[in-house]
Parts: C-alpha cells; structure tokens; sequence
C-alpha cells in the first residue's frame, strides 16, 4: 500500500507503565495500518490496551518504543507546540469519560477545538450549534454537562470532536452509555461527517451492535493485535 494513502502506521509499539512499583505493559508491539477513508474498530477484553493504543496513535500519550506515524508526521519527534498545533488541527478525540468542561454550555464545549485553532468566538459558536443540530442536541445548547444524561453528554463530546473537521477521529467507546437507535445515529453521523477519502475514522468498542459500521476489525488481547478482519464473522 502507498504510505500516502496512510492515515495511522504503528510499527513495534511498547508501552509500558508503572502501576505502584509493578511494570505493566500494556502494549507488547503494535502493528497496526489505517488506510484513509477506513473506518476502523478496536475491540477486545477489558485491559488489553486499547485505551493505551488511541493515546499514543492521538499523540496524547508517548510509547516507550516504536514508531506511530499520522498522516506521515511523527508526533513521539516533534516539539510540544508543533504537536500541540497538529492535533488541534487534525484529531478529534472522543474520550470515554466525555471529559466535558463542567461549567460550560454545550456550545462552549464544541466551541473549544475552533477556538483552538484561532476562529473568532461568534463564528465559533454559530458552527458549534451546526453540528450540535446534527447529534441531535440543537434545543439544548444553552444546557451545563450536568444538565445533560450520559448518553446527551457523550453526544456533545462527539460533536466536540467533528466541529473542526479533522481527519482522524478517534473514538474511545462512543456508543457505550447510548441506547440502541441512539448508538445508531451516532454511528450513521460519524460515518456521514467524519468520513471520505482523506479522513480515517478509529473506534474502540465493545458494542456488537455497532460492528457492521466497521471497514475492518482489529482484534487485542493482552497488548497485542491478534487479527485483523473485514466482518465481525471473521472474529
Ligand atoms: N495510567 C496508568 N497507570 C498504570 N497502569 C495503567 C494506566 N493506564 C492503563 N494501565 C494498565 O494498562 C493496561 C491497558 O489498559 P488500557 O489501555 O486502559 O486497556 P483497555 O482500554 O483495553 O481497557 C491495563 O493493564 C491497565 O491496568
Ligand atoms: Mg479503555
């Protein structure tokens, strides 16, 4: 495959933590290719490591070793602020535990990565309330995270990650704490605004219900990527 057609290239990548004076290595040497255009699922046991993968594909978290390529840029090298600078234009990540901002409205929360990246307030907000619309939550900007159930909540965080259009989307569980038409929707919206040619699209799930959105699986199990599939049949 042309590397330029690549959105992620993970090679041998280790991470390791310390867990109270215990080593646990929870990455044992991913490889792992995410094609542009791709929709790709993560799944496997609780602990595998796939909180751990996205962290490190997100530029969140440095391996140990390896080497984790977006779009052919090597985030491990580059300074903070040019890394700081390329994940703001680029990822969106949508985070397990939402990681709303407690004591702003819905649309100062999506409001966020375009702020970031230097849109004016107004224009910030106008874009924000968009997408809000498209998850569903366009009578309930005005609305605090606490206002909001868990499901609302991780409709925001989702609509948090699109609003700057960037081209990887990692998701952490998106649809986990979503009732079963809800879980759908999101998924048709992530695959409508998040997804062409250029973009590549990473989910980990644990939701069965949602496999069929996949272009492939990958399948972990204690750090590793055991297989990689085109159907949930395959697993
Ligand atoms: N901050 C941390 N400190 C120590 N150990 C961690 C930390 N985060 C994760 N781990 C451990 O790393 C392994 C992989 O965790 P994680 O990537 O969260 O797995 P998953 O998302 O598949 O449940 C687990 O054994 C977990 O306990
Ligand atoms: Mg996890």
């Amino acid at each position: 495959m042309d590397a330029s057609t690549l959105a992620v290239q993970c090679q041998g990548v280790m991470k390791t933590y310390d867990g109270g004076g215990q080593r646990v290595v929870a990455l044992r040497g991913i490889d792992l290719d995410i094609h542009r255009g791709e929709l790709m699922m993560l799944v496997g046991p609780s602990g595998c490591g796939k909180t751990t993968l996205i962290s490190v594909v997100a530029g969140i978290l440095d391996q140990d070793e390896g080497s984790c390529e977006v779009f052919g840029h090597d985030l491990l090298h580059m300074k903070d602020k040019d890394k700081l600078r390329f994940r703001a234009a680029n990822i969106g990540f949508v985070f397990q535990a939402y990681n709303l901002l407690p004591s702003l409205t819905a649309a100062e929360n999506v409001s966020i990565p375009l702020i970031l990246n230097g849109v004016k307030r107004q224009e910030a907000k106008r874009r924000a309330v968009e997408v809000l619309k498209k998850v569903g939550l366009g009578d309930r900007t005005e609305s605090l995270p606490s206002q909001f159930s868990g499901g609302q909540q991780q409709r925001v965080a989702i609509a948090r990650a699109l609003v700057h259009g960037p081209k990887l989307i990692v998701c952490d569980e998106p649809t986990s704490a979503l009732d079963h038409e809800t879980g759908h929707r999101v998924m048709d919206l992530l695959k409508e605004v998040a997804l062409d040619r250029d973009r590549a699209l990473v989910i980990v799930t644990h939701d069965a219900r949602i496999f069929g959105f996949a272009d492939r699986i990958a399948q972990m199990d204690d750090g590793q990527v055991v297989k990689v599939v085109r159907s949930s049949e395959e697993l």
